[in-house]
């Protein structure tokens, strides 16, 4: 039996020709907030349902909380908390009834279940509207009372799928504040999902890169950033030829432990990138080079992301005129 939290061995879902999940080992400790970021389609949800045992693997195996996800599902569920990605509060009925119906379903008597739905109701600041139909809640007030739902049982571990997804930058804060007064006052150990990197890097003890049903790297966020071994500078040239004549030039230099091109762009990492932009700046004069931008920034991981990847977690999320899959279908709410 495995002291951790979760720890899962080569976990994989195969559906038909598709590996959603694909032989992920993970073992998160007691206490974390732990994060998988990914691009849609990535394989968090999957994941995640597999640990909360919704969904069976295809292979491999899995502990949540020292259970067995295939031999101690009962176990295991009452070990854990799950906010899922789509909203499956009852639209008709009043905060407090789906906080009691989950209280129901979960074996608490009824002064358990009072008790807790007052408790809970003051975390998530959602007391005075108890007793309107959920329909009234805005996205955020939603969010809030699943997130309470979650809770009712007194749960170590808490799964939140995509927690603040589609919600303003206001809520979306407000949502964070909880998520850390869980994990450092309550004490319940945390594993969320998102692709926004913002929430990962701010929120997250630790975070594991997913794409493809793969992990990608894993660590804490500054060891990741700092991975990548200095700050980026990205160049704007006049012409692909052009940014293919700079990353020649300074593909070799000792400073340089990244560079690669697109397009037009030069993105390089150099160790104290500061200090390099003047010398580039005389190497693409001596070219004859047009420089057209420069862009300065410490790593983000969105930089992590492309460097293990090749491309921008971006480049995969829906732009705010065009949302993509599931995004698209929150908003729509
Ligand atoms: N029931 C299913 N049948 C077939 N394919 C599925 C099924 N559920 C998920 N998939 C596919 O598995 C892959 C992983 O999906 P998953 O929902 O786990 O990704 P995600 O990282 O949660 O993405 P998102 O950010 O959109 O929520 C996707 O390609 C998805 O289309
Ligand atoms: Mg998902």
């Amino acid at each position: 039996m495995s002291d951790a939290a979760i720890h899962t061995e080569k976990i994989t879902k195969q559906y038909d020709d598709l590996t959603a999940v694909d032989n992920i080992d993970i073992t998160v400790e007691k206490g974390e907030l732990f994060g998988l970021l990914g691009p849609n389609g990535a394989g968090k949800s999957t994941l995640i349902s597999m640990l909360s045992t919704m969904l069976k693997p295809t292979s491999g195996r899995a502990t949540v909380w020292g259970y067995d996800i295939r031999a101690e599902p009962t176990k295991v569920r009452q070990s854990i908390g799950v906010v899922f990605q789509e909203t499956t509060l009852d639209q008709k009925l009043t905060g407090r009834e789906n906080l009691d119906l989950h209280g129901r379903l979960y074996g608490l008597n009824r002064k358990q279940r009072s008790e807790r739905i007052k408790e809970v109701l003051e975390l998530v600041e959602l007391s005075k509207w108890e007793n309107e139909i959920v329909q009234k809640y805005s996205g955020g007030m939603m969010r809030r009372l699943e997130i309470a739902r979650g809770l009712m049982h007194y749960p170590d571990l808490l799964f939140l799928d995509e927690p603040t997804i589609g919600l303003d930058p206001q809520t979306r804060n407000h949502i964070w504040d909880y998520i850390r007064e869980l994990n450092v006052e309550k004490k319940i150990t945390m594993v969320l999902t998102t692709h926004y990197m913002e929430e990962a890097d701010r929120l997250c003890n630790r975070i594991a890169i997913i794409d493809h049903g793969r992990i990608i790297t894993m660590g804490t966020p500054s060891e990741l950033k700092s991975s990548l071994g200095g700050d980026i500078i990205t160049l704007g040239l006049g012409s692909e030829a052009d940014a293919g004549m700079l990353l020649e030039r300074f593909g070799t230099r000792p400073e340089v432990s990244n560079i690669s091109l697109a397009g037009s762009l030069v993105r390089i990492t150099a160790a104290h990138g500061e200090r390099a932009i003047p010398d580039i700046l005389r190497t693409t004069e001596q070219l004859g080079l047009t420089i057209e931008s420069v862009n300065l920034h410490k790593p983000t991981l969105d930089d992590v992301f492309l460097h293990y990847t090749g491309k921008g977690i971006r480049d995969e999320e829906g732009t705010p005129g065009k949302p993509k899959g599931r995004v698209r279908r929150m908003l729509r709410r």
